[in-house]
């Protein structure tokens, strides 16, 4: 290839890739309080493994490994920024802790993470709801600064008056809303109850506002009372066959597998395994 051409084409690459990253938003750093309220919230311990998405000068990060041992990393589209933060990591004797990349936030690995935190725009934050979803393990919290990740249900809200954010949004209101990656539990199961002699079908839906799931009773879905998962608990309320009094299921996900106990029925037990996808 000649020279000119080999150029033209390089240039090219690079101004297609320049132009696929989406400006998440411009960089305002939280202020420490707000900070230290989002470590809070997420309940960062030792073992954590935290993201910053958009890093900016690093505080979240730097912070959690700090006052909690944890370790993580940030990611930010201004290599100006991701060389302040590793600087400022350096300066705090974390530099084998922490670490930041030049790196387009919505194609970060997200798979390490145990606590992801965003200060990102309103829009920008609903396009990452898949991505958290089905990339982080469940139990994984997610602490998002001012905008909520629509339609994604809370599980917490903090509400703060933060003087400092006058400056930076003309009002101190500030609002924190904390989520916790569910286990994925859609499809169909076979579902064993105890004191019944054929299992049944369990149909589950899951959706980012809430999880629904059918049994199949006489031939027909008929949707549960109550089905809920949190990180990797489970409770479900199935009716007894023939009228039978519900049965309150708890119990856990691994996997292909949901188990557990029975309430209020010392001893007994329930079992669902995933049927493979038709
Ligand atoms: C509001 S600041 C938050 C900084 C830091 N997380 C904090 O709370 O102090 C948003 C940061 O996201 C970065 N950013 C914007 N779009 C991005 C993208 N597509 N990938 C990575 N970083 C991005 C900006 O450069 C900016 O530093």
């Amino acid at each position: 290839m000649p020279l000119l051409v080999a150029r033209l084409f390089v240039l090219l690459c690079w101004a297609q890739t320049a132009l696929a990253q989406v400006h998440a938003g411009p960089y305002v750093p939280s202020p420490a309080v707000i900070v230290d309220e989002m470590l809070a919230l997420a309940a960062v311990r030792e073992g954590d493994f935290l993201v910053d998405l958009g890093s900016g000068d690093g505080r979240i990060v730097i912070t959690a490994a700090q006052r909690y041992g944890a370790r993580g990393y940030g990611v930010d589209i201004d290599p100006k920024l991701v060389a302040l933060a590793n600087e400022n990591a350096r300066r705090a004797g974390l530099g084998d802790r922490v670490s930041f990349e030049e790196r387009d936030l919505f194609v970060t690995d997200l798979g390490r993470a145990s606590v992801v935190t965003i200060y990102l725009l309103p829009g920008t934050v609903t396009q990452l709801v898949e991505k958290l979803r089905r990339e982080l393990r469940p139990g994984a919290r997610v602490v998002s600064h001012d905008y909520p990740l629509v339609p994604w249900r809370e599980d917490r809200t903090v509400r703060l008056e933060v003087e400092e954010k006058v400056a930076i949004s003309g009002s101190a209101r500030t609002v924190l809303y904390l989520y916790t990656v569910p286990a994925q539990v859609g499809g169909e199961w076979s579902l064993a109850l105890p004191r019944e002699r054929s299992p049944r079908r369990l149909v589950v839906t899951d959706g980012p506002f809430r999880t629904a799931a059918t049994l199949t009773v006489g031939g027909r879905p008929v949707p549960l009372a109550h089905f809920a998962v949190h990180a990797d608990d489970v409770v479900a309320e199935v009716r007894g066959r023939a009228g039978a009094a519900a049965l309150r299921l708890v119990g856990k996900v691994h996997g292909d597998v949901m188990e557990g106990t029975v309430e209020r029925r010392p001893g007994e037990t329930w079992r669902a395994k995933r049927l493979p996808a038709r």
